[in-house]
């Protein structure tokens, strides 16, 4: 195991180091990034093909693989979809709806989050525009890992589902500085072990970690909400990201933070292209 750490720290030292050192000379170009980080995985890996890195760990492990295949026969997101579905068709007490608050009703748009909010300067995870949806007529924010917030996610994700992901980065100065700092948090270590998010899931992608097969980042958010039979129920991809953090002994930022926002906005900006494919479900 010790062989194993100092190795990545070496290889994520590498990765940062001159990534570091790119950054003063090179301008921000997302679209370049997505081309590289793409290209990385389809060279490291040429028997997946892109759309097939929707499905994470189950490219890389046979066993796995077919503990999905038999899961699926009763996808165990099906109730959260339905109860989703159902939540999100209810009016609100003042007469309006979750579909008053989306372009096209809320259908089909999950493949364009996360997105830059001009009016702010934030960068809005679909997540968070649903809370928004529900302080504007009068309710109370959900919380954004898990419980009904996921119900709903699931639903209006299931409605873009085989949608290419579709994230825009515009022109904007704060835009560009909100996918920097995405970049930028999932390449840095943290936590008492000093892993970055790339350590684990780029360098050591595809590698097992005490029975996980570490999914590799590209289409890493794409299956999200997730049934995820460790936790026994559903989490968003934030829940995920709190997960991760406290593997490495770091301290998690909050679910609503800037530096999650940014971090979602980077990581579903690299699957641009790919096809939403949630709800989905995991070990
Ligand atoms: C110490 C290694 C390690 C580090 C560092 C790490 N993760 Fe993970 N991550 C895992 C393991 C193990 C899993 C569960 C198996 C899997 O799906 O890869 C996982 C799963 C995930 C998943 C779900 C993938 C899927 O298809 O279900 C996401 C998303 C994710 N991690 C994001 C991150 C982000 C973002 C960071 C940085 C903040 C990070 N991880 C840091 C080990 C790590």
């Amino acid at each position: 195991m010790r062989l194993i750490i100092m190795a990545l720290m070496g290889a994520s030292f590498a990765l940062f180091g001159s990534l570091a050192s790119a950054r003063a000379a090179t301008p921000i170009n997302p679209q370049a990034d997505m081309k590289a980080f793409q290209g990385y995985f389809l060279k490291r890996f040429p028997k997946v093909p892109l759309a097939a890195y929707v499905n994470g760990p189950y490219n890389f492990s046979k066993s796995e693989a077919d503990q999905w295949k038999q899961i699926m026969e009763f996808p165990p997101y099906q109730f959260a979809l339905d109860t989703g579905k159902s939540v999100f068709n209810t009016k609100f007490p003042n007469g309006k709806d979750y579909a008053s608050c989306f372009p096209n009703g809320g259908v089909g748009i999950a493949q364009n989050y996360p997105m830059f909010d001009p009016k702010t300067g934030r960068v809005v995870t679909l997540g968070i525009a649903i809370n928004r949806c529900r302080v504007a007529n009068g309710l109370k924010k959900l919380k954004l890992t898990t419980g009904p917030m996921a119900d709903i996610l699931a639903y209006m994700t299931s409605t873009s589902d085989g949608k290419p992901i579709n994230v825009v980065v515009p022109n904007n100065p704060k835009a560009l500085a909100a996918y920097r700092a995405g970049k930028e948090y999932f390449y840095s270590r943290r936590g008492q072990l000093n892993f970055s998010c790339a350590s684990c899931h780029v360098q050591e992608a595809g590698m097992h970690l005490r029975g996980n097969v570490l999914a590799p980042a590209l289409g890493m958010t794409a299956a999200f909400p997730l049934y995820r039979s460790k936790w026994g129920n559903m989490g968003t991809l934030v829940r995920r990201f709190i997960g991760c953090n406290k593997k490495v002994h770091s301290v998690p930022a909050k679910p609503d933070s800037a530096a999650y926002r940014d971090l979602a906005y980077f990581l579903t900006y690299m699957n641009n292209g790919l096809p939403v494919s949630g709800p989905g479900a995991r070990p």
